[in-house]
């Protein structure tokens, strides 16, 4: 009796969520409620997050844009190469340059960019930490969206508004935008 046995490797499913928008806007707190119901469904998920990033991988790094423009292609550098090995990778970092945005997530593999979206004012009265009273008063040079850019993603695969929508019914969307309802 012959038995076919197939040798062909298991085809790696991995890719990356880019999420992009405001300090404050709700980035890290989408992405790990996504890596948490991920990680039940026993999916291979990693997250990259802008802060530990930080502290981490971009230490040292600044706020010009050659620096986050450097942050940006660092973590999609280490993105890339776990979305390769099947990991589906959230990235959550302001990575506020369109071009830069459009650059990276082009050598990426099947790329979902989430604008997380709330108005200024809103992440004004958030203020989570306390940057954009500091960023008003003109104590911290250079913060998105007071003294600095952010340009918006044109056509976002996913529109996020977190000031009218909860975290769950977001990561509703997000799992939806997966095919992983
Ligand atoms: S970037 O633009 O993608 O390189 O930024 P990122 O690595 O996501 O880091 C953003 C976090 O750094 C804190 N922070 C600032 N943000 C913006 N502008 C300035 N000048 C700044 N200084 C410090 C801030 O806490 C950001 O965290 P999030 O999680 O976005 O609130």
């Amino acid at each position: 009796m012959t038995v076919a046995v197939s040798s062909s490797p298991r085809t790696a499913a991995g890719r990356v969520v880019w999420f992009t928008g405001l300090s404050g806007a709700g980035k890290s707190t989408l992405a790990a409620a996504l890596h948490a119901e991920l990680s039940v469904r026993g999916v291979p998920v990693e997250l990259l997050d802008g802060d530990a990033v930080r502290e981490n991988l971009s230490k040292g790094l600044g706020f010009s844009r050659e620096d986050r423009d450097t942050n940006v292609r660092r973590i999609a550098f280490v993105a890339g190469l776990l979305a390769r090995h099947g990991v589906t990778v959230l990235v959550s970092a302001i990575s506020p340059y369109a071009d830069t945005r459009r650059e990276v997530l082009g050598e990426l593999p099947r790329p979902l960019e989430v604008f997380v979206d709330a108005p200024l004012d809103v992440v004004t009265a958030r203020d989570v930490k306390g940057l954009y009273l500091r960023a008003i008063a003109g104590d911290l040079p250079h913060f998105t969206g007071v003294s600095d850019p952010y340009e918006a993603p044109p056509q976002p695969d996913l529109h996020l508004r977190t000031d009218r929508i909860s975290v769950s019914e977001g990561v509703r969307e997000l799992l939806r935008a997966l095919g992983e309802e």
